[in-house]
């Protein structure tokens, strides 16, 4: 647990204070995970719209770069279409959220081993 706040804490320093700027409550996220586990919840996953593409796995990725990632789908620097029209509908709280919730998939298996 510790380790994870150093890491947390380190890459928020590198990324600055304007990307993470609100706490996300991943107790909060679990109702707004409904949109996401159709494609992030499957294992080697592939969306076929518009093209394949795989879907990446979020479970232990930083909250600061799952923020930062969906920004970027909500800001068209990224431009996958499914993402971009997600990344819009969700607000600040929401992404805070959703990167609190998949940042700790992993801490919590780690913990069981
Ligand atoms: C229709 C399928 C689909 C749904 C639904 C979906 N995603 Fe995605 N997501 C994708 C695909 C495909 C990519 C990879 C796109 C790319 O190459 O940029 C992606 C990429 C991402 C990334 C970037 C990951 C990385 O490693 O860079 C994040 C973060 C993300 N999605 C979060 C979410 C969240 C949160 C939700 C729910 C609110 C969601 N997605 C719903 C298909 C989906």
């Amino acid at each position: 647990m510790l380790r994870r706040h150093f890491l947390i804490a380190a890459c928020l320093v590198l990324s600055g204070p304007s990307a993470f700027a609100l706490e996300g409550d991943a107790q909060a996220a679990r109702n707004k995970t409904s949109m996401c586990i159709g494609c992030h919840g499957i294992p080697g996953y592939r969306t076929s719209f518009p093209e394949v593409y795989p879907v990446p796995k979020l479970g232990g990725q930083h909250a600061a770069y799952i923020v930062r990632a969906l920004q970027a789908y909500r800001d068209g620097e990224r431009s996958h279409p499914s993402m971009r029209a997600i990344a819009t509908s969700l607000s600040d709280q929401d992404m805070a959220d959703l990167a609190a919730y998949y940042s700790s998939k992993a801490a919590a298996a780690e913990a069981v081993k």
